[in-house]
C-alpha cells in the first residue's frame, strides 16, 4: 500500500534491467519503500542492477521473467504477490528496438518484435491490472514512445507496437479508473540508454533520469499521459498532421 504521502512501498519493474525503468524506480524510492522486484530475462544482469539499488531497509528481489512467454505472466504476477504482498506500482518497461527498416522486411523478426513489445506487454499488463483490481489500489506506468504517435518508415514495426500498446494502455486506464487503479502512459522521445547506444541522437534527446522526473511528477499529479521532454507533445501535434509527402522527406532517421 502507498504510504500516507502516496509513496509506493512495493514496486515491480517488468524489464528489470531497463535504464529508463531503473531510473524511474530510483526516482520513486522513498525512505519508506520496502520492496523492489526486478523482473528480468537475464538474472545475472538483474543482480547487477539490484546491487545498485539495495540498501539496509530495502529488499530487492530479482525474478526470472520473459516478456515473450505470455502464458507465464499470470503465474508470475501471482508469485510476486505471494512473495511480497500488494503491488503498489508496476512499471512496464521491457521492449526491443529491432533493426529499423530491416525488420520491416523480415517476417520472423517482425513477428518476434511484435510479440514481445505488443502481445507480451499487453498480457503482462493485464496480469498486473487484474492483481491491482483485486487489491483495489495501485498504479501502472507503461513505457510508450513518440515513435507510436506517428510511425516512421525507419522503424515501422517498433513504432506500430508502441502505437498499439499506447492505445491499449489508454483504454485500460479508462476501464480501471473507477476501480482505484491508475494508469500512466509515458511517451519519451529519444533517450540515451542501452536501447539507443551508438545511435545518432534525435532532436530533444533526453536521459533516463529526466524521463523518471517527468514520470514521478505525472504520477503525483494523477496525469494519464506524460511526454518526455514535455515539448514533444506540441512537436508531435504538428508532426501528426504533417502531409505524407512532407513527412516522408523529413530527416527523422
Ligand atoms: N531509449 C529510448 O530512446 C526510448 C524512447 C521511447 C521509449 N522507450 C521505451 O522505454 C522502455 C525502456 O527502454 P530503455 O531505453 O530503458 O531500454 P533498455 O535499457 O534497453 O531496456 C529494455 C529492457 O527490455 C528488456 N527486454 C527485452 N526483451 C525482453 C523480454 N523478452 N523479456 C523480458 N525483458 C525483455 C531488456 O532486458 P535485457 O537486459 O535482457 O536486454 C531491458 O531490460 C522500452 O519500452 C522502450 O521501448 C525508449
Amino acid at each position: 500500500m502507498d504510504n500516507a504521502l502516496g509513496e509506493p512501498q512495493t514496486i515491480l519493474l517488468l524489464g528489470g534491467t531497463s535504464d529508463i525503468g531503473l531510473a524511474i524506480v530510483r526516482e520513486l524510492l522513498s525512505p519508506s519503500a520496502r520492496t523492489v522486484v526486478l523482473a528480468c530475462r537475464d538474472r545475472a544482469k538483474g543482480e547487477q542492477a539490484a546491487a545498485g539499488l539495495r540498501h539496509d531497509n530495502l529488499v530487492v528481489d530479482v525474478m526470472q521473467f520473459d516478456g515473450a512467454a505470455t502464458d507465464t505472466h499470470e503465474a508470475f504476477v501471482r508469485d510476486v504477490a505471494d512473495r511480497h504482498g500488494d503491488i503498489d506500482l508496476a512499471i512496464v518497461a521491457f521492449a526491443q528496438l529491432g533493426d529499423g527498416e530491416a525488420t520491416s522486411k523480415d517476417i520472423e523478426g517482425a513477428a518476434a518484435l511484435a510479440h514481445v513489445n505488443f502481445t507480451g506487454a499487453v498480457t503482462a499488463t493485464i496480469a498486473v491490472a487484474n492483481r491491482l483490481r483485486a487489491q483495489g489500489h495501485g498504479a501502472i506506468v507503461l513505457l510508450s514512445s513518440v515513435a507510436g504517435e506517428r510511425v516512421r518508415k525507419a522503424n515501422a514495426v517498433y513504432g506500430a507496437t508502441k502505437a498499439g500498446l499506447d492505445g491499449f494502455a489508454q483504454g485500460l486506464g479508462d476501464e480501471l479508473a473507477g476501480e482505484g487503479v491508475h494508469v500512466l502512459v509515458v511517451r519519451p522521445g529519444f533517450v540515451h540508454s542501452a536501447m539507443t547506444a551508438g545511435m545518432k541522437a534525435a532532436p530533444f534527446a533526453t536521459t533516463p533520469e529526466k524521463v523518471a522526473e517527468v514520470t514521478a511528477k505525472g504520477l503525483r499529479s494523477g496525469r494519464r499521459t506524460v511526454w518526455a521532454p514535455g515539448i514533444l507533445r506540441f512537436v508531435f501535434m504538428a508532426l501528426r498532421h504533417t502531409p505524407g509527402p512532407v513527412w516522408r522527406r523529413l530527416p527523422l532517421g
